[in-house]
């Protein structure tokens, strides 16, 4: 503040509320009066085991994460998701597209039931996330987007494919830090078919893929269930190589129910 380092947006603080608990992303696809709520996704931000170091644009993620009841989902859609698009609606800018709530979960009074917080909105998908509610969409992606767009997501069934999926992040050596970039990538051809590889910060050079980016690649798998979806994710992983890379081994790890992050 003293450096005027962010100019007069540092003038001011705003001290909030410190809410401590497990942080979910729950994403809906909103046609300005009704939202279709997504899995309930949960990223992992920071770039080390057991959620240490510095923060990260998200390390991995997996879908739906188990802990979001049936009965915490009927909160978000019925506090969180219709009040906020009742609101744009009214002052005349109704909300079409993607909304992302990021939602931290906390203990009731009493400790034996659990209720939300709104942490945060986006007007767009997330990211690892995306990669791991998509997969699960059955219904075609472009028939859903265009009820969206003609306010009619009222009569669509937006289906959902059982199971789960994970996505683990390949990272550049140095990364959330500077990085070097421009590194063979080995392995691509060789993945199983379960197995779907996500390219974030990858280039050509000649005929190679090379790294290009601090989050290079999202290797992602669906599974019948969690621990199905991380295994095949992490078989894939095991196939790729670049120099410096570096992932968690952890994606996953956080799903039960009562683990603190
Ligand atoms: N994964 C966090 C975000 O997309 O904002």
């Amino acid at each position: 503040m003293l450096a005027r380092e962010f100019g007069t947006a540092g003038a001011h603080v705003i001290i909030e509320e410190r809410l401590s608990g497990r942080e979910v992303s729950l994403l809906a696809f909103c046609d300005g009066a009704r939202a279709v709520l997504m899995p309930p996704a949960r990223d992992h931000k920071r770039i080390g085991d057991g959620d240490t170091g510095p923060n990260t644009g998200g390390m991995g993620a997996y879908a739906p994460a188990p802990d979001m009841s049936p009965a915490l989902l009927r909160d978000a859609q019925r506090l969180v998701f219709e009040p906020i698009l009742e609101a744009m609606r009214a002052q005349g800018t109704p909300y079409v597209g993607v909304l992302y709530a990021g939602l931290m979960l906390l203990p009731s009074a009493g400790g034996r039931t659990e209720h939300l917080s709104v942490l945060e909105f986006n007007c767009r998908f997330g990211d690892p996330e995306t990669q791991v509610i998509l997969p699960l969409l059955e219904t075609d992606l472009l028939d859903v987007l265009s009820a969206c767009i003609d306010g009619r997501l009222g009569p669509l069934e937006v289906a959902w494919r059982p199971g789960a999926a994970a996505t683990v992040v390949l990272a550049s050596g140095g990364y959330p830090g500077p990085y070097e970039q421009g590194l063979p990538i080995h392995g691509l051809a060789g993945m199983p078919a379960s197995v779907t590889v996500f390219h974030a910060g990858t280039g050509m050079l000649e005929e190679n893929v090379v790294t290009r980016g601090g989050r290079v690649l999202n290797v992602t798998a669906t599974g019948a269930d969690l621990s199905e979806a991380l295994a095949r994710a992490y078989a894939g992983v095991s196939a790729i190589h670049f120099d410096g890379m570096h992932f968690r081994t952890d994606i996953g790890g956080h799903s039960a129910p009562g683990v603190a992050p």
